[in-house]
């Protein structure tokens, strides 16, 4: 289609000379003759009309056949970054938290957004106009070379070198506009942060100071764009004269071809429209390079991502938990430290330190156990390891008599449930995350409400399960956002719970009337209880005292206040 499109086009300079020697000059009649002999006979008048209608119709074909070209571009273009966001979105779905922790969201988002989209620039309009200003400039060679070869020779040579001129003038322009944009990004960035912490940044009394912040980014940015503004327009008139002088020189050389040669003026008259045609085509093919760098670069950014560590899956893959309405837990010599931050830090020695050291527990499948420990000791790192968020170095956990290392981490997830210490909530309805999108029964939903102690809080919003939460659950008060988390558990009706001080916003009546409706739906169920409230765990079977990263006792709520009441005089 590329092809005759731009053959329907690049032929109708070649009626000038027509026009011009033959109808208007009156020289030799060599197509006027034979159209009068074989298609039909006219005056002047007739003949220009006809070539007119002629052309009109060669245009209007060649514009339906290039309007198609596009479409079939565009759609191959959306397809492929359709893909490639899919392939992206698959690969983020499996990194692991480790490398979750140490991302930066903004850059993730701005690779599947603005990489990907100059890919898809790349594709559909880069590639398709490659193509066919490659075959505008072969075509009109060729026309040109049997024109007048020797003009046709002189013009080839020096018309790139007009173009590189204004294609380098744009290229600087290029640069100015980058810089505008990057300013633009610093004063979005600076405001939105400040939006964003409104609340804290109120708390503070640092409104003057973070406000004007932005207030400086936006004069940047005011100085930005009239660098921008006004060098762009000055080159941008530069370029052309650049070209229009280029343009005249050629004008000149034509001239001269018709007084010493035997040019014609209707050929002249060609070539002039040829030199018109080639223009854009040579823009193209020349900045081509320079698009064809920028593409290279966002795929390397986007290979970032794919670079990026997913969670490991084992060779063999059991799943200890079916069939099991419990689960067992044994923790066997088990060393843990998080993943290196930064890039500078990867590159340095390993130094750092375990967070857990040597741990080993023993958690009969449907006991009641808690684990106790200061803050920072390592207790939300334990339950994060003992559901399958991390990998970890050294030691095994047995699942049910099963190894981890023949288990799926995220086969562990769906059996064991972690209610965070800081649950999050979605921007949306109370309903929405309950369930996080699975179809549960209307009964299922009431239950886990009246369980979790959410029927008051859910019957004085407005719209009840229908009532949208606010950004991060910001219309739920603390001790109400943890209850959601509880009642999700409820609903994902797991063989084992670990509450992560999962009710420390509660009041202590809240919190035991909780504890009671939990009671017989937790019954069968292996539970782990955190807490710093000598409430929340003296009804804990066995208890594990953490101190910086290790076990440093364990027993019976009776033993351990027998060895050292300190322990839970602090909680008390
Ligand atoms: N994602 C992380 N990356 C690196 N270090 C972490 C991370 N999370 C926690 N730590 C470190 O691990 C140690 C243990 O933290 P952890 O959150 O497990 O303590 P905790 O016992 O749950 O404390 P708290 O009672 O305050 O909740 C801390 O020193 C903390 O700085
Ligand atoms: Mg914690």
């Amino acid at each position: 289609m590329a092809i005759v499109a731009t053959l329907l086009v690049v032929v109708i300079p070649l009626f000038i000379p027509i026009i011009v020697d033959e109808l208007l000059l009156g020289k030799d009649h060599h197509f006027i003759s034979w159209i009068s002999e074989h298609l039909w006979k006219s005056d002047t008048k007739g003949y220009v009309i006809g070539i007119l209608v002629f052309i009109l119709l060669l245009r209007l074909l060649s514009t339906l056949l290039s309007i198609l070209q596009t479409k079939i571009f565009v759609s191959i273009s959306k397809n492929i970054t359709y893909q490639m966001r899919v392939s992206l979105l698959d690969h983020l779905k499996k990194v692991s938290l480790k490398e979750y922790e140490t991302m930066r969201v903004g850059a993730v988002t701005s690779k599947l957004v603005t990489d990907v989209e100059t890919i898809d620039g790349f594709v559909s309009t880069t590639i398709s106009k490659l193509i066919v200003s490659s075959l505008i400039l072969l075509f009109s060679s060729v026309v040109l070379l049997w024109i007048h070869w020797q003009l046709a020779l002189f013009i080839l040579l020096t018309n790139p070198i007009v173009v590189l001129f204004t294609v380098k003038l744009s290229r600087n322009i290029g640069k100015l506009k980058r810089e505008e944009n990057r300013a633009i990004e610093l004063f979005q960035s600076s405001l939105s942060e400040t939006l964003e912490l409104f609340h804290q940044i109120k708390a503070a009394n640092k409104e003057t100071y973070f406000f004007k912040e932005s207030e400086k980014k936006a004069k940047e940015l005011k100085e930005h764009s009239v660098n921008y503004g006004y060098k762009s327009d000055a080159a941008m008139k530069l370029s052309y004269l650049i070209f229009l002088s280029g343009y005249e020189v050629f004008r000149a050389v034509s001239i001269l071809a018709v007084a010493y040669s035997d040019l014609s003026v209707g050929l002249m008259l060609a070539i002039f429209s040829y030199l018109w045609v080639m223009v854009t085509p040579t823009q193209d093919v020349i900045n081509f390079q320079y698009v064809l760098a920028t593409a290279k670069a966002a795929c390397k950014r986007i290979n970032t991502i794919f670079e990026m560590e997913q969670e490991p899956l084992p060779p063999v893959r059991k799943d200890p938990f079916k069939g099991h309405s419990a689960v067992s837990i044994e923790v066997r010599h088990l060393y843990f430290r998080y993943a290196k931050g930064s890039e500078d830090e990867r590159a340095k020695e390993d130094n750092r330190e375990y967070i857990l050291e040597n741990i080993n527990m023993d958690i009969n499948a449907g006991s009641k156990v808690a684990i106790v420990g200061a803050s920072g000791s390592g207790k939300t790192t334990l339950s994060n390891i003992l559901v399958g968020f991390y990998p970890f170095e050294q030691g095994e956990i047995f699942y049910n008599g099963v190894s981890n290392k023949e288990v799926a981490l995220s086969t562990i997830r769906e059996n064991i449930y972690l209610i965070l210490q800081h649950p999050k909530l979605f921007n949306d309805t109370m309903r929405f995350n309950l369930t996080l999108g699975n179809a549960y029964s209307d009964e299922a939903i009431e239950n886990a409400i009246r369980i979790a102690q959410l029927g008051d809080v859910i019957g004085r919003l407005e719209n009840g399960l229908d009532t949208l939460v606010g950004k991060d659950g910001i219309k739920l008060s603390g001790g109400q956002r943890q209850r959601v988390a509880i009642a999700r558990m409820v609903l994902s009706n797991p063989k084992a719970v670990i509450f992560d001080e999962s009710t420390s916003a509660l009041d202590v009546h809240t919190e035991a009337k909780l504890f009671e409706a939990l009671h017989d739906f937790l019954a069968e169920r292996t539970v782990i209880t955190i807490a710093h409230r000598l409430s929340t765990i003296k009804s804990a079977e066995y208890i594990y005292v953490l101190e910086e990263g290790k076990v440093v006792d364990s027993g019976t709520p009776g033993q351990l206040l027998e060895k050292d009441e300190s322990y839970f005089s602090a909680m008390l």
